[in-house]
């Protein structure tokens, strides 16, 4: 007969063993000295990582720092513009009805990736619960919310969303919402689920590092785990049985994303694409924003970080960046995709990329907290676009970055320049919403520099596309200095 005791015994024979082969035995340092529960909370740990995997990774991408090399032929992926051609009218027309006609169905789940520890901000909770809009302060995600309640009423339809979180801020997560009242809409509707995590590594020795004795220093392993993590928590089975076809894929950072886009999805799906995504015209030649290329016939991104200056800097005949496609992690993809790279041979693997942090740790040896002041590890993450390139089709829809790109990454500095602060993003809410003003006949007061004299915010309940505000109840100005809120 097995008891708790013996269980534990057992598991930590068998989790000893599976350390010792791979030479991380120290993760067991304290374990004398740790009460039944912290024992088996370490356990679980131990056992939720993929321990010969993480040897050959901590052998190729930690004791050895991998060469980037550009592929050979990289040229630029080819998308279609903002603005259709003459040419592209007739197809942009088709294109949306069908988007709005999958919507309509209840054939397009909305994804949203919100896994990530938020570090750059400095906001302690889930980065979704940061107060994203200029007057009323609605979160994050409250904000994504408001957007899919605007589609459900367009549409008539449930538009089911699912929340990537991660073991880190799952339960905060959860909490959030059921405080928030899920802001209006249903719970039945709205499924969070945590992505994996990968263990902080030691740079120079390659070891496991521990956060403390009875815990290893684990963090999410990246938005490519979204891809992981969508199948082995059962979500794609549950899209499956609600009859979704397409999963609308943006993150949690960007408070005026188009959750679902009909004129994307109808592209996307008209052209039979497996994985899509959006892009921006690059700003200027390093901005740092992943490039969208094509190797061998297929759309791949080249990491800003990656893409040597003399492309980098490359221009048309007309003057225009050769490399202008930037990646702002808004994609498309099909729930067919995702479940085929979960149950091809050999298993799904994307490619891990290393990032040097630093990492606080407990030493083994000393047994002291030791907090370090420069790099000391590597973790490992993947990244959603690097599926792309196992697509056999895929398209780039250009979007209008005063529309629809307005995210909160870092926190605010001294200056207000710094780029994708809350600042900078309630200045471009602020702006969307008096253009789209001005464009129903209200006039807005601006300063001598074009920049908007007021506070202005649209919920988007109320207007998610300019044309919405046509024939709603407006003033016929708004005041210098005026918060204006509707
Ligand atoms: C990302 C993209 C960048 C793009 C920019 C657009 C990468 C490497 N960079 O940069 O190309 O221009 O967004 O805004 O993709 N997340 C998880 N789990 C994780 C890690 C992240 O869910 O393990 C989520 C975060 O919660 C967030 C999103 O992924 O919603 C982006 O994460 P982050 O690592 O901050 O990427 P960025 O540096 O913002």
């Amino acid at each position: 007969m097995t008891t708790p005791a013996t269980d534990v015994t057992r598991r930590y024979d068998q989790a000893h063993a599976r350390l010792l082969d791979v030479n991380q035995e120290h993760v067991l340092h304290f374990w004398e000295t740790l009460t039944d529960q912290q024992r088996r909370q370490l356990l679980d740990q131990i056992d939720s990582v993929d321990w010969q995997e993480l040897h050959r990774l901590i052998q190729t991408h930690v004791q050895h720092k991998p060469e980037f090399e550009l592929p050979s032929g990289v040229e630029p992926a080819p998308w279609y513009p903002n603005v259709p051609t003459a040419a592209l009218k007739s197809r942009y027309e088709q294109a949306r009805r069908h988007g709005e006609e999958l919507i309509a169905a209840g054939k397009v789940a909305a994804f949203t990736v919100a896994g990530g520890q938020g570090t750059r901000l400095g906001w302690a909770g889930p980065k979704g619960g940061f107060p994203a809009t200029p007057i009323r302060g609605l979160p994050l995600f409250g904000c994504l919310a408001e957007y899919i309640q605007n589609m459900q009423a367009r549409h008539g339809v449930v538009i089911p969303w699912y929340i990537m979180t991660s073991p880190i801020n799952h339960a905060d997560t959860c909490a959030f919402f059921q405080q928030q009242g899920y802001f209006g809409l249903e719970p039945a509707h709205v499924m969070l689920f945590p992505q994996g995590m990968m263990p902080a590594i030691e740079m120079v020795a390659g070891k496991v590092l521990l956060e403390a004795k009875d815990a290893i220093a684990l963090s999410p392993n990246g938005h490519g785990g979204s891809l992981k993590a969508l199948y082995t928590s059962g979500t794609i089975a549950d899209m499956k049985k609600r009859g979704i076809e397409q999963i609308s894929y943006t993150q949690v950072d960007n408070p005026i994303v188009r959750v679902l886009d009909p004129l994307f999805i109808g592209l996307h799906a008209l052209d039979q694409a497996q994985m899509s995504s959006k892009m921006l015209p690059k700003r200027e030649p390093l901005e740092k924003l992943g490039n969208f290329c094509v190797v061998d016939g297929r759309i791949t991104v080249i990491e800003y970080s990656d893409l040597p200056e003399d492309l980098a800097y490359q221009r048309t005949g007309k003057g225009e960046l050769r490399f202008l496609a930037g990646s702002i992690a808004i994609h498309l993809l099909r729930v067919e995709f995702v479940e085929s790279l979960n149950t091809r041979a050999g298993g799904f693997a994307l490619p891990f990329h290393r990032a040097e942090k630093k990492v606080p740790y407990i030493e083994p040896e000393s047994e002291q907290t030791i907090k370090p002041t420069t790099v000391n590890a590597v973790k490992l993450e993947t990244f959603v676009f690097d599926a792309l390139p196992l697509c056999e089709t895929s398209i780039i829809y250009e979007t209008d970055r005063d529309d629809e790109f307005a995210p909160i990454k870092n926190a605010p500095g001294p200056a207000p320049e710094v780029l994708d602060s809350p600042v900078t993003s309630k200045l471009i809410q602020t702006a969307r919403a008096a253009r789209w003003l001005e464009a129903a006949g209200v006039a807005v007061p601006r300063k001598s520099d074009g920049s908007v004299d007021a506070v202005i915010e649209i919920k988007q309940t109320t207007a998610i596309y300019a044309d919405d505000l046509r024939g709603k109840p407006l003033p016929k100005a708004i005041a210098p200095g005026e918060q204006f809120f509707m």
